[in-house]
């Protein structure tokens, strides 16, 4: 029996991506989201584009889990490297998942909200798939720091990483869904392929760049991805 994979992408070509390799599709409208329901690999993939930040993602998986009730799910996409060891084109597959932008007071440590942990982990067996892709790409596993901001430059990062030294890879979503898989015990990872680094100089010409030159290239290795799952 196949699974049912839940998979978000916040914007229109990751989404377009992923549609692209999926059989017998079909949409599925729900409140604010429609879904692409159809088959890959003998597993059912509903893939919905929830839109950029965390509250467009908590949104949109809480809206799939509830009408789909996946057995795991997967925020796919690009993210900032903010690691050394990170260049462009290489994926982060999130081993944890931590908030960049919480302050919640004394008693709790920044990053942490009252209540959940500080660091969310993600599913082992996933991350252990990622690993394993026969594929020239760079797979690294690590951390990915969430919050609603697009980081450009050394100063913020130099933030994130006073908080999380761990930390290899920030975006705006990843951990948005896996707080809300942690509430509703679903397996979770996070598949990011690296399309900047902030800090560097021209920054945004390289985020640009990426989505010019390198994309549609990059994204076979996603695919590869869910097709091994
Ligand atoms: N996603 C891709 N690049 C990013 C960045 N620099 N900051 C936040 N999210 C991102």
């Amino acid at each position: 029996m196949g699974k049912i994979i839940g998979v978000l992408t916040a914007m229109s070509v990751e989404y377009k991506q992923i549609a692209s390799i999926l059989t017998d599709a079909r949409k599925e409208k729900y409140g604010p989201h429609e879904f692409l329901v159809g088959k890959l690999a003998g597993n059912t993939i509903v893939l919905l584009q929830s839109g950029i930040g965390k509250v467009n993602a908590a949104t949109g998986v809480t809206n799939l889990i509830v009408n789909f009730k996946p057995d795991s799910v997967i925020s796919t996409g690009v993210a900032g490297g903010i690691d050394v060891c990170l260049k462009i084109m290489d994926v982060v597959v999130s081993t944890q998942a931590c908030y960049h932008d919480v302050l919640c007071g004394d008693d709790v440590d920044p990053g942490q909200i009252q209540g959940l942990p500080r660091i969310f982990c993600c599913d082992k067996g996933m991350v252990e798939v990622a690993k394993s892709l026969q594929t020239d790409v760079r797979i690294v596993p690590g951390l990915i720091c969430t919050g609603d901001q697009f980081i450009t430059n050394r100063e913020q990062l130099n933030v994130i990483k006073a908080t999380y030294p761990e930390g290899l890879a920030v975006d705006m979503e990843s951990t948005a869904i896996a707080q809300v898989c942690y509430l509703f015990d679903i397996p979770f990872v996070s598949f990011r392929i690296i399309s900047d680094t902030p800090g560097a100089e021209e920054h945004f010409e390289e985020y640009l760049n990426f989505w010019q030159t390198m994309a549609d290239k990059s994204f076979s290795v996603t695919r590869l991805f869910l097709n091994n799952l």
